[in-house]
């Protein structure tokens, strides 16, 4: 009798510790995965994603960041960003510290909305609050060109995302979820690539590891093409001919929030090059 009962009593003790490991375990596990799979990468160096995999793209983003061809799009982002609404504010009045040093902290889950809000929806929660009209999450010319200015006052920031209480832990489950479904006619998840793949090629392309993933959007393919972060998920679900998502939808925000979660620690830096 007592031995069945100290059984149970560590089986729920056992339960409810894995219960709480949740989202920090996961990031833990995914760091020792890579850093097995792929010894010679740095941890912070997974920012650089496949371009971290051989020297020569590695110094072919070094040279093109010492001019990005895309400074222009930024410098209208930070023009966008600066320019008063009607009401005379900025979007600098809707964020801690006038924005700086803030994008790490998202997704972020909003408890009293019990849902996950993204850096760009709080740009549109910051111009509907001032009386100007929203920016769709897919517009390049509007919400691409600012971000890609407003997210570099994090630049250098490390990622902070957190997941607390059980609203937060269910979106984040959500998005992992979501991250582990095999789905579109290849029958492939994002942990097929970005996983169990990642450093191996696909057609001409190296696929990047999914750690660093979240770090440094928009980026700039080619050097000039403007992609947000949620569009590359678009480009992914599609590349395996599944449908994809909307941007800014439910299943996406909570992607992001799973995604983003692992890359805790590591730095950010807005509008970069990639292939
Ligand atoms: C058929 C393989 C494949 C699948 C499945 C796939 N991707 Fe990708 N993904 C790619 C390729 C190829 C690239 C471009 C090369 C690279 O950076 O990895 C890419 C790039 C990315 C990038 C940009 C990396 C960077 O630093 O620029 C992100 C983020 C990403 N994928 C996320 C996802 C997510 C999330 C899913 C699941 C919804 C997914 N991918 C599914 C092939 C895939």
């Amino acid at each position: 009798m007592k031995k069945i009962a100290v059984a149970l009593l560590s089986a729920g003790l056992l339960v409810s510790v894995a219960a709480q490991a949740g989202p920090e375990d996961d990031r833990k596990q995914t760091i020792a995965y890579f850093k097995s799979k792929l010894p010679t990468i740095k941890f912070e160096d997974f920012v650089y994603g496949a371009l971290a995999l051989d020297d020569d793209s590695k110094s072919q983003y070094e040279s093109i960041m010492e001019f990005p061809p895309f400074e222009g799009v930024v410098e209208a982002g930070k023009e966008m960003w600066e320019k008063p609404f009607k009401n005379g504010k900025t979007f600098a009045s809707c964020f801690p510290n006038g924005g700086k040093n803030v994008a790490g902290n998202y997704p972020r889950f909003d408890v009293s909305l019990n849902k996950v809000v993204t850096f760009e929806a709080d740009i549109n929660q910051c111009l509907k609050a001032n009386g100007e009209p929203e920016f769709k999450f897919s517009d390049v010319n509007t919400m691409g060109i600012l971000t890609a200015y407003a997210r570099t006052l994090s630049d250098g920031m490390k990622m902070n995302v957190k997941v607390e209480g059980p609203g937060a832990l269910a979106a984040y489950e959500a998005g992992k979820t979501f991250y582990y479904q095999r789905r579109g006619q290849l029958n492939f998840s994002c942990a097929t690539c970005h996983m169990d793949n990642a450093g191996n090629r696909i057609r001409a392309e190296v696929l990047s590891p999914a750690l660093g993933q979240a770090t440094h959007w928009p980026v700039f393919r080619a050097g000039e093409r403007l992609t947000t972060l949620q569009a590359r998920y678009k480009g992914c679900n599609s590349q395996v001919r599944a449908v994809p998502f909307e941007q800014g939808s439910e299943e996406y925000n909570n992607l992001e929030y799973f995604m983003s979660y692992k890359d805790n620690g590591l730095p950010l830096k807005a509008s970069v090059f990639r292939k």
